[in-house]
C-alpha cells in the first residue's frame, strides 16, 4: 500500500516549459469554499494547441482547477480563489477583466451534455450573436456550419437543424456542446469529463474530435480514464488530495511517473 498520509510540503513543484508557447501560466492557486481548502499551492504552465489531461482520485480538486481557469468558481458561493493565472501574460483575476469575454476565451464542455433547449441552430448561433460576432445572417449560417463540421455533427445534422438539440443522442448532444464551444472561437476549452456520460463509440468520436482540434486551440481534459488520459493528451497532471502532484509528458507519468502517489494512482492500488 502508498503510505497516503506522505507529507506534501514542498512536493508540489511547479512545473515550467521554458521556450514553449504558453498558454496559461499558474501561481500558487488555493481554492476554498468556506472553510474547505480545496486546492493547495497549484503552480504550472499549460502550453498552447495542445492536450492536457489532469486526472487523480475523486475529490482530488480537479473539477475545481479547471473552474478557476474560466472564473467559473465565482458562480459558486462561498468558494474563493486566491493566486494568480495568467492567460497569455494577462491576469484573468484583475478587476478590469469582463468574465463573459474571459469565457468566450476559455469555453467548458461539461460531464453530463447540457445543450440549451433551443434548436440546434440556435444552440450554436447564440454564442456570436451575444458576442456579436456575426455581422449578418449569412456570416451567422457560415459560423454553425463550420462549426457543427469542426465538431463532426455537421452531415449528422445538416438536415434537421430546427430540431430541438435535446433530442439528439447523448454523443450527439456533447458533440452539440462542443460546437457551441467552438462557435465563437475560443483559445482554450476546457472539458470536464465530457465523455463519461456517453458510450464507447460516442467516447471515440469525441476522442477523435479532441485529436483534431488540439492543433487549433489548447484543450485541458479532466478524465478518470487512465486509457484516455494516454490516448488524448500530451501531457498530463496528476492531483491529489488538493495538491498537484506531477505534471509531465504523458508517457513518462504513465510509463516513469516520479512520484509514489502517481504510481499508486496509474497502477490502481488507489483512488
Ligand atoms: N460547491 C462546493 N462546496 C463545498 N465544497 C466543494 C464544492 N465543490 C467541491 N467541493 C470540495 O472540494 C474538493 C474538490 O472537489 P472537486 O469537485 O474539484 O474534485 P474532483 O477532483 O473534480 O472530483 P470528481 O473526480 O469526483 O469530480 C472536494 O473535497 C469537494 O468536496
Ligand atoms: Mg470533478
Amino acid at each position: 500500500m502508498i503510505d497516503q498520509s506522505f507529507h506534501y510540503e514542498g512536493v508540489t513543484g511547479h512545473p515550467r516549459l521554458p521556450g514553449r508557447d504558453i498558454k496559461f501560466s499558474i501561481n500558487d492557486v488555493n481554492v476554498y469554499y468556506g472553510p474547505k481548502h480545496a486546492l493547495k499551492n497549484v503552480g504550472l504552465d499549460i502550453a498552447s494547441r495542445e492536450v492536457t489531461a489532469f486526472i487523480g482520485p475523486s475529490g482530488c480538486g480537479k473539477s475545481t482547477f479547471l473552474r478557476s481557469l474560466n472564473r467559473m468558481n465565482d458562480l459558486i458561493d462561498g468558494c474563493r480563489v486566491e493566486g494568480q493565472v495568467l492567460i497569455e501574460g494577462e491576469d484573468i483575476y484583475a478587476p478590469e477583466v469582463d468574465v463573459v469575454e474571459l469565457r468566450a476565451r476559455v469555453g467548458m464542455v461539461f460531464q453530463k451534455p447540457n445543450p440549451f433547449p433551443k434548436s440546434i441552430y440556435e444552440n450554436v448561433a447564440y454564442g456570436p450573436r451575444i458576442h456579436g460576432i456575426a455581422r449578418s445572417r449569412d456570416e451567422l449560417d457560415g459560423i454553425v456550419q463550420s462549426s457543427l463540421e469542426r465538431a463532426g455533427l455537421w452531415k449528422e445534422v445538416r438536415d434537421r437543424l430546427d430540431a430541438p438539440g435535446t433530442g439528439l443522442s447523448g454523443g450527439q448532444q456533447q458533440r452539440l456542446c462542443i460546437a457551441r464551444a467552438i462557435a465563437v472561437s475560443p483559445e482554450v476549452i476546457l472539458m470536464d469529463e465530457p465523455c463519461s456520460a456517453l458510450d464507447p463509440i460516442a467516447t471515440a468520436k469525441v476522442e477523435e474530435l479532441i485529436d483534431e482540434l488540439s492543433g487549433n486551440y489548447t484543450i485541458i481534459i479532466v478524465t478518470h480514464s487512465m486509457q484516455q488520459a494516454a490516448r488524448v493528451s500530451q501531457r498530463t497532471a496528476f492531483f491529489h488530495l488538493g495538491y498537484l502532484i506531477e505534471c509531465e509528458q504523458t508517457d513518462v507519468i504513465f510509463m516513469n511517473p516520479q512520484h509514489p502517489l502517481t504510481q499508486g494512482y496509474i497502477t490502481g492500488r488507489f483512488g
